[in-house]
């Protein structure tokens, strides 16, 4: 290799969007190095996989790309180039130094709490002769550590605005791989946004595992809400549209949502997972709330946006569920009618308490319940999309779409539609006349002036 080639990195990144956003940070701390990216394995000098511990399918997914980048690794140290491999995420914090035990080829470990450090933790593992692991929780803010500018790759652009949770639902993992709740101050949100929006942003989606428990400290040094931050961005010349997310139902606060009647870049879509639609598991979830209560409260938000398009997770199978729940499941559901919802099936965590419960559900059972619930929540995807037909929504279009020509958008309940025109829309809004609704996409022309 030349002196003056840029080194390459290859990253990959599974589970949620605060995944998405810490790859984003990430690229940009590497391109600031000087790296650059490349798309195929075999020629990255640096090797990431920013990883998802949520169920066992996503984390085992991680073990059998590390099989195939060793593979690679073995190939390239044949031809004289050296592959530095590192594993970020969920998997990295909850793992750790087992994940070099698992596959050696693995050179550092990164927990997602760490990523300010990692231009140093590379530089160290060519001179180290071990593998580097590196899953502290430290108190300062990792975000302010990674000075690299933010770009935007979308108009939509992500902006973690809190992180970790102190909910600790029996199932899942993130208050272990995701560590204590935190919230960023406004000020550097602020500041954030207005980069991102001078970069190109239209549109900026605020994340948090638990985003509506947001409570940073505002520029008096007092105690700022989700409601408050958004009305403070909503400040912003240029950025057309707010959302978040991940919501629990019991961060529902009033002024939160008051903010959807009152903001108007605040987007009609709300993602609030309610798990399960049975009392007996909700409370062995430690979700804390009940069927009814969350009920009520979609009905609460209903009135202060009476469109809103609502979106939750289920998982089904949680040990101890019997066919009645699941009914009570489906119940719910009908009760709430939802735009769109993702649904799985319960998977044993290692370290969650639900993992030692009596119970357990067979996989089959599992499969049928999931497959039933399914087909309610598709029915009613279907029959939410079909209510915007022949009507006018303002679409901000995101990416050019497969077709020539053809272009990707939003409308504000967050539906995927495709429409045909001239000229160059990415990033832009214009109203679009719905002519065909499909379950998962609509389709449209651009509305005559
Ligand atoms: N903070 C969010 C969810 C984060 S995880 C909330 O409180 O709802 C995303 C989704 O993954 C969860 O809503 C849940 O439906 C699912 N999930 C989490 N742990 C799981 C497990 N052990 N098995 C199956 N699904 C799980
Ligand atoms: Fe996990 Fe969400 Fe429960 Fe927190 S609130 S423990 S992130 S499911
Ligand atoms: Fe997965 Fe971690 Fe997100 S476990 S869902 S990547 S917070």
């Amino acid at each position: 290799m030349t002196q003056s080639e840029p080194k390459a990195y290859y990253l990959k990144t599974f589970g949620c969007q605060m995944n998405v956003y810490d790859s984003e940070r990430m690229a940009e701390a590497l391109a600031r190095q000087g790296y650059r990216e490349t798309t195929e394995l075999d020629r990255a000098d640096l090797v990431i996989l920013n990883t998802c511990h949520i169920r066992e399918k996503a984390a085992e997914k991680v073990y059998s790309d590390l099989g195939r980048i060793r593979d690679v690794k073995i190939a390239r140290a044949k031809d004289g180039r050296e592959t530095v491999v590192a594993v970020a995420g969920c998997v990295a914090q909850a793992e750790g130094e087992e994940i070099t035990t698992r596959q050696p080829a693995v050179d550092l470990v990164i927990g997602p709490q760490s990523y300010h450090r990692l231009p140093e933790l590379i530089a160290r593992t060519t001179t180290a002769r071990t593998h580097i692991v590196e899953t502290e929780f430290p108190g300062e803010e990792k975000f302010a550590r990674m000075k690299a500018p933010r770009r935007v790759s979308s108009p939509s652009a992500f902006l973690t605005v809190q992180e970790g949770c102190d909910k600790f639902c029996t199932f899942c993992v993130v208050p272990y791989t995701r560590g204590a709740e935190f919230s960023r101050p406004v000020a550097k949100i602020d500041a954030e946004a207005r980069e991102l929006v001078e970069a190109g942003a239209r549109e900026i989606v605020l994340l948090g595992q638990n985003v509506n428990a947001y409570h940073g400290e505002d520029l008096r040094g007092r105690s700022a809400s989700l409601a408050d931050l958004i009305a403070r961005l909503a400040r912003i010349a240029g950025l057309e549209r707010i959302r978040y997310m991940t919501s629990h139902p019991r961060d529902m606060s009033d002024d939160l949502i008051a903010a959807h009647a009152d903001i108007p870049q605040l987007m009609p879509f709300l993602h609030l997972p309610v798990q399960s639609g049975s009392d007996r598991i909700l409370a062995k979830m430690n979700r804390k709330h009940t069927a009814a209560e969350y009920i009520d409260l979609v009905a609460r938000i209903r009135k202060a946006r009476p469109d809103i398009a609502l979106s939750s997770d289920f998982i089904v199978g949680f040990p101890g569920e019997t066919d009645q729940d699941a009914e009570d499941t489906i119940d719910l559901i009908e009760a709430v009618g939802f735009a769109q919802a993702f649904s799985f099936k319960y998977s044993p965590r290692p370290g969650t308490p639900a993992a030692g419960h009596d119970g357990q559900v067979d996989d089959a059972v599992k499969s049928e319940r999931l497959l039933r619930l399914q087909a309610v929540l598709e029915a009613q995807q279907l029959a939410f999309n079909a209510q915007s037909l022949g009507g006018v929504l303002p679409v901000l279009f995101e990416r050019k779409g497969r077709e020539p020509g053809e272009f990707v958008g939003r409308t504000p309940y967050l539906q995927l539609i495709r429409v045909a025109a001239d000229g160059e829309l990415v990033g832009t809004t214009a109203d679009v006349v719905v002519n065909d609704a499909r379950r998962v996409s609509l389709s449209g022309v651009i509305a005559e002036a």
